[in-house]
């Protein structure tokens, strides 16, 4: 509404998080108009600065779209002027009124929407929050808190940090991001399941052999070693973003596109699962690797990381969902740091064609005929289904080829980060693509039990070379419920 003022706190601003994402994010919608006319940005953390500190600080993160240069300079000042900064402890009622006095005075009495982004530590956000709603709510419109994981270690502290958050707030005042549900191609997942014929009718076990979920880096937890001990690659990818995107793939048809009629189904499908065991996974841990002429570290070298950890840095699961339409199917995951290629993907492998009549074109291996659609989160974001084709010609050959839909080479507009999608459906009040309590819970409960066992019992994990494809044993994993991991195929 024109006659309200949106004011947006960044807590934690001298971040990495919030330099290299929040306001970048923030000015890609000013500039992309999504922002409301009156707005306002503050930075708020312990770090003494002034505005035009933080505006220098901000201003080298920032960038324009490549389709829209021309007037980058101009807009990049325009923002930079409303962006604002409040030096203060995180838990200072004190320094909290202090911002709200300085809130106040940029709103200019008008009515005000607030929006708080704890871009902080989690041993820090109810101190954080206290001080905020107590002291620096809005009076006159909503108060919203955007909180990113870790949200707990398990279930327990989990449930421990939401008992928390809502001493001051309600649930529809939090908003827990999970970054990868912005991704474009996860939005994508539902268009394409549902405003399509093609594909829902054989999205079940009939059609379905096994559904892969696969992320990898290929850099390792250089200078994150302190936080990524206390969690590690299942927490920190696998309970979060990847089940994630197993939920949307394998939820029912929604009643509608309504938050809380997609997050119902969602957790529909976490409830159908079952908490997984040991054998259903497989851990690795990157060690130090000469390649090229060059030294990579392993996990273990950091200093902030403990000679002895176990942490691991890779993992694979195998999750099956009991419900009637995905009974048997492997839904499997894989997770890694310092592995040989960056990318996250979701895979799916359809069954063999019943009674196939080129079936000798494909000699004993039926599994190279079987049809693959892959959703290729990124890089180079994509949707292609592999399919077999007669090779033109006289004789009868045939071979596999894609229908590719690369996005780079279908639209010319840039695709938005992430946080721009997150941020502008907070700033609307669309939960759609944030995690609600419930969800959160059911995910921790089928992890929790599993991470407890790796821990007590210290399982030793299967190390891999830095730059590698990973342990062997995420291929005995996924053998065993008669898989073939897709990205290694020897074919994209
Ligand atoms: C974060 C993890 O949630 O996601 C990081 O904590 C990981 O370890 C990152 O590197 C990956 O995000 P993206 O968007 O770069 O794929």
């Amino acid at each position: 509404k024109g006659d309200s003022t949106l004011s947006i706190t960044v807590v934690g601003a001298s971040g990495d998080l919030a330099k290299k994402k929040i306001f970048p994010a923030l000015f890609a919608l000013y500039y992309e108009d999504w922002l409301p006319e009156n707005f306002v940005v503050f930075g708020y953390s312990r770090t003494k600065m002034n505005d035009e500190e933080l505006r220098n600080m901000i201003s080298g993160t920032l960038t324009c779209r490549i389709d829209r240069r021309a007037n980058c300079d101009e807009k990049m000042s325009e923002f930079l002027k409303r962006c604002f900064y409040q030096s203060g402890q995180y838990n200072s009622e004190e320094h909290f009124s202090e911002l709200d006095c300085k809130i106040k005075e940029k709103e200019g009495g008008r009515p005000s929407n607030r929006l708080f982004y704890l871009s902080i530590p989690p041993n820090i956000f109810v101190d954080v929050v206290r001080c905020a709603s107590t002291q620096a709510s809005s009076t006159s419109g909503w108060t919203r808190v955007i909180v990113e994981k870790p949200f707990g270690r398990d279930s327990k502290s989990s449930n421990e940090l939401t008992r928390c958050l809502k001493k001051y707030l309600t649930e529809d005042q939090i908003f827990r991001i999970d970054h990868y549900l912005g991704k474009e191609l996860v939005e994508n997942l539902s268009v394409l399941r549902f405003s399509n014929l093609v594909f829902e009718p054989l999205w079940s076990r009939n059609y379905i052999r096994n559904v892969q979920f696969i992320f990898s880096e290929d850099f390792g937890t250089e200078g994150r070693g302190g936080y990524f001990d206390n969690y590690g690659i299942i927490r920190d990818i696998m309970q979060n973003h990847l089940l994630q995107i197993l939920t949307l793939f394998a939820m029912e048809t929604p009643v509608s596109l309504d938050a809380e009629d997609i997050r119902n189904e969602k957790v529909k499908v976490l409830r159908s699962m079952k908490p997984l065991q040991l054998e259903d996974v497989i851990v690795g841990q990157y060690k130090g690797h000469n390649k090229g002429g060059k030294s990579y570290q392993g996990y273990t070298d950091d200093p902030t990381v403990p000679k002895n950890s176990v942490t691991p840095t890779f993992a694979a699961a195998a999750l099956f969902i009991n419900n009637a339409r995905w009974d048997g199917v492997p839904f499997l995951m894989k997770a890694g740091k310092a592995l040989h290629t960056k990318r996250a993907e979701i895979r799916v492998q359809f069954r063999h064609v019943p009674g196939n009549l080129y079936k000798r074109n494909f000699g004993t291996d039926l599994d190279k005929a079987t049809n693959e659609l892959v959703l290729r989160v990124q890089p180079d974001e994509a949707v292609y289904l592999k399919i077999n084709n007669k090779v033109p010609g006289l004789g009868m050959r045939l071979d596999r080829s894609d229908l590719n839909l690369l996005y780079k080479t279908r639209y010319t507009r840039e695709i938005p980060d992430a946080y721009e999608r997150l941020l502008l459906d907070a700033i609307e009040g669309e939960r759609r693509l944030f995690i609600r309590s419930d969800e959160l819970d059911a995910a921790w409960s089928l992890f929790t039990p599993l991470l407890k066992e790796l821990e007590d019992r210290k399982i030793a994990p299967e190390l891999y070379p830095y730059g590698s494809r990973g342990p062997v044993g995420a291929h005995y994993l996924a053998a065993k419920h008669n898989v073939r991991w897709g990205d290694l195929a020897g074919e994209d």
